[in-house]
């Protein structure tokens, strides 16, 4: 045996914090970076454990828990949330399974981590609200995995409206483009039925555009006019996954039942405009989400592809050397930045994961309501409901409803 790592003599006497986390995949692998490294980099207030790994096939998740950390290995994720070790269920799911397991995790008497889109329908996620609602009236928090909200720079640029710096708002510009599906050959995998996934690009990347759009400006959507297309309508059938975003097919063809691409513009309350624009048609664009934010005072500009990086444009400068400028989000006191390396040793995606489980541990240690919440999921998905509605009218501008 080796000396005890300084880290864990430090978490010690730390409450243990139990995580319980259902669908093992993706996004399962995501989150158990994001818990494993947590407790190590930033010093919480409780010591999150990796109790309990959920996935149906036995074999392929008690693999999983042996690569990725987790204690224990269960194959129904009812057994999962009646575990005593299990303070919080992170889902990591499709997207028809959330609220089903949402709702019985918070009346078992847990906390919630459920990735994006919140639910398959605004009934969902109503559900799942107001079952949020409920639990924090016992001190049980919910939260959303909208993890772009994550990264230093876009919690700079949050900080940077929050200030004033760009004024009064004018204009959202928002794109989120990704090309795996341009192949007709592509397999009808889950995320191509509706059953399952709900919605396609809209509910899938639409989701997070609006809630970083939203986040950014500080205020709502009031209402939409939306196109949505479906490019490729049959596909052949899927033989099996074999990791990520790929597939491979079985032969034999389905309909796909989801939106290859959604447009929309958009109005926010304050009356400053938006479009958005969601794909997975966008040749050469693998995740590609660029935010600009344009105010009176002001621009700000963020590209997911220069994760460490915030365009700055101070409009307030003398017109003669004024012009948008980079700022290297790498400083100690930017947002997440003091526990990790020095200035110009960037971050990445994976790090968004680590900070969503840095908030949700200090928010359950403080009982304090973590952003986004499921209410704050609930909104967006009347966004996603408005989109589609406007789509299916000719894009007339439809309200979203409060
Ligand atoms: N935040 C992000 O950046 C991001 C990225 C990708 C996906 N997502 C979201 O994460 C969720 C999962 O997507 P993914 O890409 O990880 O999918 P995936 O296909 O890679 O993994 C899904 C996992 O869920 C398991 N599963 C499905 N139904 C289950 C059930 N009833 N009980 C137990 N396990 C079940 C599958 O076996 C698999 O392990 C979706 O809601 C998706 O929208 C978020």
């Amino acid at each position: 045996m080796g000396q005890p790592h300084p880290r864990d003599e430090a978490d010690a006497g730390k409450p243990p914090l139990g995580i319980g986390m259902v669908g093992y995949a993706f996004m399962g692998a995501a989150h158990s970076q994001g818990w494993r490294t947590v407790g190590r980099v930033f010093d919480l207030p409780s010591r999150p454990v990796l109790a309990a790994v959920c996935g149906r096939d036995g074999q392929a998740v008690r693999a999983m828990a042996e690569r990725h950390g987790w204690a224990a290995a269960e194959t129904d994720w009812r057994a999962l949330i009646a575990r005593d070790d299990v303070d919080v269920v992170d889902i990591c799911t499709p997207g028809d399974s959330h609220a089903e397991i949402a709702v019985a995790a918070l009346a078992a008497g847990k906390h919630v981590l459920c990735e994006k889109p919140l639910a398959n329908t605004v009934e969902e996620a109503e559900a799942m609200a107001a079952a949020g609602e409920q639990a924090y009236r016992q001190g049980r928090l919910t939260m959303v995995g909208f993890n772009y909200r994550r990264l230093p720079a876009t919690s700079l640029a949050r900080r940077m409206v929050r200030e004033g710096r760009l004024g009064t708002l004018r204009h959202v510009r928002v794109t989120y483009l990704q090309d795996w599906l341009v192949d007709p050959e592509f397999p009808l995998t889950w995320r191509l039925r509706r059953e399952v996934a709900g919605s396609g690009a809209l509910g899938d990347l639409g989701a997070h555009i609006v809630d970083l759009a939203q986040y950014l400006a500080g205020e709502p959507l009031a209402g939409v006019s939306a196109l949505t297309e479906t490019f490729v309508r049959e596909r052949p059938l899927p033989g099996g996954t074999t990791g990520g975003l790929a597939a491979v097919s079985a032969g034999g063809l389905g309909t796909v039942t989801v939106d290859d691409a959604a447009l929309f513009t958009a109005r926010f309350a304050s009356g400053a405009l938006a479009t958005f624009e969601a794909s997975r048609f966008a040749t050469g664009r693998k995740n590609s989400l660029r935010i600009e934010l344009n105010g009176e005072r002001g621009s700000l500009a963020f590209d997911l592809e220069r994760l460490n990086e915030l365009a700055y444009h101070d409009h307030t400068e003398p017109l003669a050397h004024a012009g948008f400028r980079r700022i290297l989000v790498t400083e100690p006191d930017h947002p997440y930045l003091e526990a990790w390396w020095p200035p110009g040793h960037g971050l990445g995606y994976e790090h968004t994961f680590v900070h969503q489980a840095r908030d949700l541990v200090h928010a359950i240690a403080a009982n304090h309501r973590p952003e986004p919440s499921f209410a704050d999921g609930l909104q967006v998905q009347r966004v996603l409901a408005a989109v589609e509605e406007s789509a299916a009218k000719n894009s007339v501008y439809t309200p979203v409803v409060v």
